[in-house]
């Protein structure tokens, strides 16, 4: 997969030389390029933004280089545009099984009160092009949003996780987790600081254990997610679901 991030900050991406997403660059599986918005201005000031139409507050960034920015990053391979925007639609973990499947994102990170909306009509003439936002709280840009969703979206890769399972498992996950959130986890010794290990996980008995962790992510949805217990259908309940 490849991936362009256009920002004015393209220091804000050095955590994606680390780690899995880091290896995984290292190993060839992602081909990630950080772009400066500023390469695409003109005048000596390298300016992006400009003050609101209609007034108000902030400043709002500028289309030309956006534009330009865009038509030669894409113009390279085609894509699909995501905007990081707290307006956007609501990223989730269906959102990263999607786009996991694609051949070259682009992002673009906004700053200020957002980049000139006809940016993303330009751009939707040649790309599809979609606005994301990771929750209901104002960043400072689309920066930190950015690395969000690309390490959701980029740990479901294949090659990229150790273990292939543990994707299946997750929170959220398809297969299974699409409105749960994991239940708790534990590793050796089996008792700390006097609590025991639940005697299950221990017992050898993978469907007893496979059931236990299903109850327990249900309990758990139902405790911190009520939201999400709300969302399920019950066909996606099966009769031990119903009881716990
Ligand atoms: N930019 C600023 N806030 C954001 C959010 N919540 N999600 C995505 N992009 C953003």
């Amino acid at each position: 997969m490849r991936i362009d991030i256009i920002s004015i900050f393209p220091d804000y991406f050095a955590p994606l030389e680390l780690s899995l997403i880091g290896k995984a660059r290292a190993a060839g599986l992602l081909d990630v390029r950080v772009h400066d918005l500023r390469a695409w201005t003109h005048d000596r000031h390298n300016t992006v933004d400009d003050t609101p139409y209609g007034g108000g507050p902030g400043m709002v960034m500028k289309p030309e280089p956006w534009g330009e920015a865009l038509d030669e990053v894409v113009g390279q391979a085609p894509a699909r545009l995501v905007l990081p925007t707290p307006s956007g639609r609501r990223f989730g973990q269906a959102d990263a099984e999607r786009l996991a499947e694609e051949e070259h994102l682009v992002f673009g990170c906004g700053r200020y009160e957002g980049i000139d909306s006809r940016v993303a009509v330009d751009a939707a003439r040649r790309m599809p092009v979609e606005e994301l936002s990771i929750g209901d709280y104002v960043l400072n840009g689309g920066e930190s949003a950015t690395l969000v969703m690309v390490e959701a979206i980029t740990r479901l890769l294949p090659g990229v996780l150790g273990n292939k399972e543990s994707a299946v498992q997750d929170s959220f996950a398809s297969g299974g987790m699409e409105n749960l959130v994991e239940g708790p986890v534990y590793t050796k010794p089996s008792v700390w600081r006097g609590q025991e290990v639940p005697p299950v996980l221990l017992s050898g008995n993978h469907g007893a254990v496979d059931r236990w962790r299903r109850d327990q992510a249900l309990r758990k949805t139902a405790r911190n997610r009520p939201d999400l217990v709300a969302a399920t259908p019950e066909e996606a309940l099966d009769r031990r679901d119903r009881e716990v």
